[in-house]
């Protein structure tokens, strides 16, 4: 699969509701390259949803461009392969059919994007649940659902926000470790907004740490663990040392508020 390479240029987000002005984001520029696993970390309502929103083409922004293999993008819908932190099934539609409909826009044939859904439907342990719909499932089921769709849609660039949030410790490490093993053998451009400085470790190329509101890049730091990664690599000194590092980080970031 060849992949593709994602730029933000210069964004700037200012919302304006009844004549006051509230400045979410002030020149963010960022690059995630053809292949490479970027994640972003920053402080609750900084403004990194918003952030996936203006390179998904929802939201526009006040200035700056979003670049895909050096087009400009900024402002188009259905480029990006998207999931929202809030999992957005439809609950019309069967678990087995909302999977598959980043296939369907793109107009893959049906059958095969039935085949290949159910077949990742059974990796996240979604199997027998094809018929249900999606209130018939946990939170934690959802995300994985939608994690999925994400997966499939045949786009060269994911973003994912937050997209194991409502998972439980385990059930979440697992997820990272299938992740991360799906990734490694078939490399896309992925941006990953987390909460969780570990997980950004264990799966990222490069990590972007944003400020509070409004929010700007503070440091991007690269992660020189080699791969495949396993599980034990959370021990390794490096690990650690810049789980250190970024916590520092992180902790004097807030106590500016
Ligand atoms: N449509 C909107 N109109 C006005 N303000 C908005 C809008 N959407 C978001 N905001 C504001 O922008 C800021 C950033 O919100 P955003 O959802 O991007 O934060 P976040 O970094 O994703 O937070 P979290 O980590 O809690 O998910 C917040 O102060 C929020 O209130
Ligand atoms: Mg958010």
């Amino acid at each position: 699969m060849s992949t593709t390479k994602l730029e933000l240029h210069g964004l700037s987000k200012t919302y304006s509701s009844k004549g006051a002005a509230a400045k979410v984001i002030e020149n963010v520029t960022l690059t995630a390259s053809e292949g490479e696993f970027v994640s972003i970390i920053g402080p609750s309502g900084c403004g990194k949803s918003t952030l996936f929103h203006i390179i998904g083409g929802i939201t526009e922004p006040t200035a700056g461009k979003v670049m895909l293999d050096g087009k400009e993008i900024t402002g188009s819908k259905g480029l990006i392969s998207y999931m929202p932190q809030q999992p957005a099934l439809f609950p019309w539609r069967t678990i087995l059919d909302n999977v598959i409909m980043g296939q369907e826009l793109a107009g893959s044939p049906k059958k095969e994007a039935r085949e290949a859904a159910r077949e990742w439907l059974a990796k996240a342990g979604l199997q027998g649940y094809e018929k249900a719909y999606p209130h018939m499932l946990s939170g934690g089921m959802q995300q994985r659902a939608a994690f999925i769709r994400a997966l499939l849609s045949p786009r060269e660039v994911m973003c994912l926000d937050e997209p194991f949030g409502a998972l439980d410790a385990l059930t979440r490490q697992d997820m990272q470790s299938w992740l991360l093993d799906i990734w490694e053998n078939n490399k896309r451009t992925v941006l990953f907004i987390t909460h969780s400085i570990e997980e950004a470790l264990f799966l990222s190329d490069k990590i972007v740490l944003l400020s509070r509101k409004p929010t700007h890049v503070l440091k991007e730091l690269v992660v020189p663990l080699p791969r495949p990664r396993q599980e034990e690599v959370v021990n390794d000194p490096v690990f650690l040392e810049l789980k250190q590092h970024i916590y520092g980080l992180m902790k004097q970031e807030q106590r500016h508020n």
